[in-house]
């Protein structure tokens, strides 16, 4: 949504001129350009047309010269509310509790920002007409080497890990509101109540615009407790949609709420990653030195250091306090490496002031896997952000497999989270595309976003740190809304390799399996539903021959733009028609 609602908050910028404001002479040689860009566009364009290099530039140039003559954070706010609720993008309440805090963030970056431009501004929010290649292309020093040779997994001394992901915990969930609110987040304590039949927000939650309950959560944790685990791992998103109410005060309270969950129901460390949801604005994430608390990120490292300073060491504390990321050895040669990933997305408005390796992140991780590696250590990584999506910057995600490339056999485990699927996905050498290196594992959620809710329960080798197979557990959320008093029935929806009939998770063999799957579409089929974890919302839905190639295709998709493996594998599955 941020992309699209900055497109239109530029657009703003041309409606006030329209308004007939008295021009300065700036101002109205870039309104000129406007007007005869607007002119040479077919009549009834939509926005997505609209949406061009060309026309974002206009009007990206004229919202920085207006700033530059003075306009104020209140007067970009008023004018970017009446363009939001003209276009009935949004309601009136909604548009101006997104927009407030978007505008502080973005006029302090075109205050604070040397060479702003509406080039740079648009490079960003429209990254698939890549405006500004020159900004956001660049690259970090990976040492060459070789990478070790790794002992194949035993399964000596095995062990659980607990994998949780994308909680959204919503305390104003509501039971009987509308699911019909036409917000992006329903079931809200100060929204219609649902009238007719199936249109009431269920006990449990909902699959569509709403999140998670505390009843929920914690009905999940309560279950969750009853496995056996050494640690738990956490890959972030803990605060709900409602994104046009977040501050930095609710925000907190509902990251403390949960810390504290996890602190009553797991006796064993949690390593947590944070998610694109927990700053305020969400998705932004302030560049280093930024010390203006109106637009700094700074309190919630300073609010994680402090909370999940007991799982970690004292050390973790300084990369905590930089930029929300750490590194934490919890065993004899397994190092656990925790990334804020989120920086790569592109509604991160604090690219545009800086694009290149945010908080140096990527540098550190190659040098904290250069000493793992001599030290002969087994790494897991986790994050939030699986890196292939189209909406991490195509340079972060580059490098970051290019960085996995080299130290292949030191990283065991990947571990991701966001897109609330259960999912998997397979990464290729940087300069071998038929050579698979890495398994990233999706955490799936506990929010029920089109899905059942659900955790992961991992069996890790003891000595190599691989993941062996895993467990998915939900329940049929359906099922338990129709009588809220009734135990919720959780259940082991799958292990992963009896599933899907392999000897190991390797990456090779999760690439065999891929390999298969173009064959026998039936294990596709199978994978859709894991997905969802057999929700009923998917197994209505369905999924014909262009879903399960575009299955395919997201499951080797890890760098933004590079198509190779995906093209490769619907070759094979339309051969085999
Ligand atoms: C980014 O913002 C910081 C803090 O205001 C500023 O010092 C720095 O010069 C900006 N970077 C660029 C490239 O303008
Ligand atoms: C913060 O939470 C309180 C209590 O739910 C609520 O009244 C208030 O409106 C919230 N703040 C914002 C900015 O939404
Ligand atoms: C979930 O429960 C509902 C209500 O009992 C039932 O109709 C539905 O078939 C169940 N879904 C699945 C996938 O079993
Ligand atoms: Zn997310
Ligand atoms: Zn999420």
């Amino acid at each position: 949504m941020g992309s699209k609602l900055l497109v239109y908050l530029l657009f703003c910028a041309f409606v006030c001129v329209s308004k007939g404001k008295p021009l300065g002479d700036e101002l109205q040689s870039v309104s000129q350009t406007l007007h005869t860009y607007l002119d040479s566009l077919p009549k009834g364009i939509s926005i997505d047309d609209f949406a061009t290099c060309t026309s974002c530039k206009i009007v990206a140039d004229l919202l920085i010269a207006e700033r530059k003559l003075g306009m104020t954070n209140e007067q970009l706010v008023k004018e970017a509310d009446f363009v939001c609720t003209l276009l009935k993008i949004e309601s009136a309440t909604i548009c101006e509790g997104i927009i407030r805090p978007n505008v502080d963030v973005f006029a302090y970056m075109i205050d604070n920002t040397k060479d702003i431009s509406g080039k740079r501004i648009c490079g960003l929010i429209l990254p698939e007409k890549d405006c500004d290649s020159e900004h956001y292309d660049w690259s970090i020093d990976v040492p060459e080497g070789n990478t070790v040779d790794k002992p194949k997994a035993t399964g000596t001394n095995p062990y659980n890990v607990l994998h949780i992901s994308d909680i959204h915990y919503d305390p104003r969930y509501t039971p009987g509101k509308t699911t019909q609110c036409g917000a992006p987040l329903c079931c809200q304590d100060d929204q219609d109540d649902g009238s007719e039949e199936g249109t009431s927000c269920g006990y449990w939650a909902e699959y569509i615009s709403a999140d998670t309950p505390i009843q929920t959560v914690e009905e999940a944790f309560k279950q969750m407790a009853t496995h056996e685990f050494d640690f738990v791992y956490y890959t972030g998103d803990t605060i709900r949609h409602r994104v046009w109410s977040t501050s930095t005060e609710n925000n907190t309270k509902e990251i403390i709420t949960i810390t504290d969950l996890f602190k009553k129901y797991f006796k064993v460390p949690v390593f947590t990653a944070l998610g694109n949801h927990e700053p305020h604005p969400v998705n932004t994430w302030s560049s280093e030195g930024v010390d203006d608390p109106s637009v700094s990120t700074q309190w919630l490292f300073n609010l994680i250091a402090e909370e999940w300073g007991e799982w970690l060491p004292e050390e973790a504390k300084a990369t905590l306090l930089k930029g929300g990321f750490y590194t934490v050895s919890p065993k004899k040669s397994l190092r656990i490496v925790v990334l804020n990933n989120n920086v790569c997305y592109n509604e991160n408005w604090w690219l545009i002031n800086d694009s290149k390796d945010p908080y140096g992140q990527l540098a550190w991780l190659v040098e904290v896997l250069l000493e793992a590696e001599k030290m002969k250590e087994n790494v897991h990584l986790l994050m939030h952000m699986p890196t292939g999506t189209g909406s991490c910057l195509a340079s972060w995600s580059r490098e970051y497999r290019r960085i996995l490339s080299r130290f292949a056999n030191t990283v065991a485990g990947h571990f991701t989270g966001h897109s609330h699927k259960d999912e998997m996905w397979v990464y290729y050498d940087s300069t071998d595309s038929s050579k698979p290196i890495s398994v990233g594992w999706n955490g799936a959620s506990l929010n029920s976003d089109k899905s059942n809710p659900s955790y992961k329960l991992y069996h890790i080798d003891g000595e190599t740190y691989d993941v062996l197979d895993f467990e998915e557990w939900t329940f049929n959320l359906t099922q338990a809304n129709l009588d809220p008093t009734k135990d919720v029935e959780w259940y082991k929806l799958y292990s992963f390799k009896e599933a899907y009939g392999v000897d190991s998770l390797e990456p090779s063999a999760v690439d065999d399996l891929l390999v298969k799957m173009t064959k026998d579409h039936s294990l596709i089929q199978k994978y859709y539903n894991y997905k969802f974890r057999n929700s009923d919302y998917a197994v209505k839905e369905g999924c014909d021959e262009s879903c399960e190639k575009t299955l395919l295709c997201n499951m080797v998709s890890t760098m933004n733009g590079d198509t190779t493996r995906c093209e490769e594998l619907k070759q094979l599955y339309d051969g085999n028609q």
